[in-house]
């Protein structure tokens, strides 16, 4: 089955077809001129671009299209809508079933795609979301997550208080390689975790003298050791053995290798997908919605209403037949 997958949750809109692998991905991100992703801004940037991502798509893969599967939530209501219009009307203009699918969960899905993962626990670290998932009857459980903001949104707002570029994570790793450490706050509550307390003093720290790099070094140690306790705590709990990162947080190296040194010391199998899956894209909700379509979670286009606060354990995992335990 060749399945169209639609992404346009927050800043980008993208488009992939998938079949036995996926056959093509097309994205058009959306920057903004200054400041944060405002979220009507980036529905018209969407609204502009839809009909030229997924033609290109179409093109390279063709008409003979089985099913159109769309991110129905979590996201921007405006961004949300933007891309379910588009992929209503191509499931009627095909005829072809419809599938919503949850965002974390394809975050989740391409990752255990492209990792061949059979059982993992999961680091999501996005912008707007962190948490650590694993499966657990029928149901990608949430471990712990954060109590106040994303990872990635804590780091974009301290850059974007230094007038820097969005997104501020990837500047943030750069300059962290010419840090060292500075104490500062880290909070992790149970299993959950909080980062807006971390940013503030981030901030706090550096409009008392302290440098940059020196901030940004300590700000990513500390935000990146909250998520490796929680994430070794729910490989602990659940004695599961693998582990991959996902979201596009993930990107980071020095994440990726605190993550990959504490599943040596445990003996837990780490793996992080490229950074093309790792962000927000349209092969996740292309290779989500087949094997969604294969276990018959479709939903018709009056059920279509998309959910802005959908949760990750909301979701029937249909397609899982392991009982995850
Ligand atoms: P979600 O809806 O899943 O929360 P999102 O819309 O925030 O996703 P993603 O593409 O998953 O989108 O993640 C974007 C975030 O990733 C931004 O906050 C950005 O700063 C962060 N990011 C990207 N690259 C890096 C990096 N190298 N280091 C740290 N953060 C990064
Ligand atoms: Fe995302």
């Amino acid at each position: 089955t060749r399945v169209l997958g639609i992404e346009g949750t927050a800043w980008n809109f993208s488009a992939a077809v998938f079949d036995e692998d996926l056959v093509c991905l097309e994205s058009s991100p959306y920057v903004p001129p200054h400041g944060g992703i405002h979220p009507r801004e980036a529905a018209q940037h969407h609204a502009a671009v839809a009909a030229d991502v997924i033609g290109k798509v179409l093109e390279k893969a063709g008409d003979d299209i089985d099913a159109v599967a769309f991110s129905i939530g979590p996201g921007l209501g405006p961004s949300l809508r933007t891309a379910a219009t588009a992929a209503r009307s191509l499931a009627l203009k095909f005829g072809v079933p419809l599938i919503g699918v949850n965002h974390c969960v394809a975050h989740v899905e391409i990752g255990r795609w492209y990792t061949k993962f059979s059982d993992p626990i999961v680091l999501y670290a996005s912008g707007a979301n962190t948490q650590v998932l694993g499966f657990l009857n029928g149901r990608y459980r949430i471990f712990g997550e954060t109590l106040d903001i994303g990872l990635g949104n804590a780091l974009d707002k301290f850059a974007r208080s230094h007038d820097l570029p969005h997104p501020g994570g990837p500047i943030i790793e750069e300059m962290a390689k010419k840090g060292s450490y500075i104490p500062l706050p880290y909070t992790v509550k149970g299993m959950d975790l909080a980062f807006s307390g971390l940013m503030s003093a981030a901030k706090e720290a550096t409009a008392r003298g302290e440098s940059m790099e020196d901030v940004c070094f300590s700000f990513q140690e500390t935000a990146f050791a909250m998520c490796v306790e929680v994430t070794e705590r729910a490989l602990a709990h659940t004695g599961k053995d693998e582990v991959i990162l996902v979201g596009g947080v993930g990107a980071n190296s020095r994440l990726q290798e605190m993550l990959r040194l504490m599943c040596e010391e445990r003996g837990a199998r780490f793996m992080a997908p490229p950074r093309v899956y790792m962000g927000d894209n349209g092969a996740m909700i292309a290779y989500t919605g087949k094997i969604m379509l294969e276990a018959g979670s479709t939903i018709s286009v009056a059920d279509s209403v998309v959910n802005p606060g959908f949760r990750s354990d909301q979701v029937e995992v249909t397609w899982r037949s392991d009982a995850g335990e």
